[in-house]
């Protein structure tokens, strides 16, 4: 059969994964499924490009490092927009089928701590929260073993002249990255030394700052619709989420910047 649109893209299966659960169903439920796929289609994106990341900081290729920076910031300005089209969601209507998400909630999320995970945003206890024996489980298992974005990024400062501490090269790699002094240093130096650099490093403090608005608009965007109401994951809800709020990935460049 020839190649279509459609057998290219998989709409027959793709347009038949949107299922309300309400009965009958209310109106605004397949605003809640489209809007949880679609991140959950960004999140592959993201998860794939952070994967290329990862190759161009080992083998020193800048400008395949900017390319693709300049891609995860972009669709992470995609995803923070996309909170508006939820938040034409009013609390009453959530209410009408909140019941029927039962304890399901974007907190069970697999790729989003996978997202967390390549960020070096490590934590093991997440893992407590997800589906053991499932494909997506160990593959989450793997990602919280395997060096972070910020390991290969230390790979690529090395390679520019900058000290990487043999403490922080032989870390525990299913612990979160941390801030590291040395590590600043160097990056201030190259700030001055490189100025090309300055292009990757800015990228990198955009996409950066792009997670933490993210992190802001779904917990006002929770706060909100279910105000304080716990998650339907069990949690305390928008007092749970505050706890990531100003989490940075790449500390050591917001560490400088008075200094620049
Ligand atoms: C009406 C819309 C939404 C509400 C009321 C809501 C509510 C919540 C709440 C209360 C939590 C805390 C965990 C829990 O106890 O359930 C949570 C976590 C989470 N939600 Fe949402 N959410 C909404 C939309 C979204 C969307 C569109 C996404 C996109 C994928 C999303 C992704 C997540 C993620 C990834 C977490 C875990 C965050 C973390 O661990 O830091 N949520 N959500």
């Amino acid at each position: 059969m020839e190649l279509t649109y459609a057998t290219y893209l998989h709409l027959d299966q793709l347009l038949s994964l949107q299922q309300p659960r309400s009965h009958p169903e209310e109106h605004d439920e397949l605003l809640f499924i489209v809007s949880h796929q679609a991140y959950e289609l960004w999140f592959k994106l993201q998860l794939h490009e952070l994967d290329k990341i990862k190759r161009d900081f080992r083998d020193n290729h800048l400008y395949g490092a900017i390319g693709t920076f300049k891609r995860v910031r972009t669709i992470m300005k995609v995803m923070v927009e996309q909170v508006d089209i939820l938040e034409t969601l009013t609390p009453m209507s959530f209410n009408s089928f909140r019941d029927r998400l039962e304890h399901a909630s974007g907190f069970q999320s697999s790729q989003f701590r996978e997202f967390e995970f390549v960020l070096g945003y490590k934590r093991a206890k997440m893992l407590e929260y997800q589906q053991q024996n499932t494909p997506a489980y160990e593959q989450l298992v793997r990602r919280l073993h395997e060096p972070s974005v910020v390991d290969s990024f230390y790979d690529f400062l090395e390679q520019h002249g900058v000290t990487i501490p043999a403490e922080l090269r032989g870390r525990d790699a299913t612990l979160p990255n941390i801030p590291n002094e040395t590590v600043e240093e160097g990056i201030l130096r190259l700030y001055k030394s490189q100025p090309h650099l300055e292009v990757l490093f800015e990228l990198m403090t955009d996409f950066d700052e792009g997670f933490q608005e993210w992190r802001y608009r779904h917990i006002k965007l929770v706060e909100r619709t279910i105000g304080s109401k716990h998650g339907t994951g069990g949690s305390l809800g928008v007092e749970f989420l505050k706890q990531s709020l100003f989490h940075p990935i790449f500390p050591d460049l917001w560490a400088i910047r008075h200094k620049l």
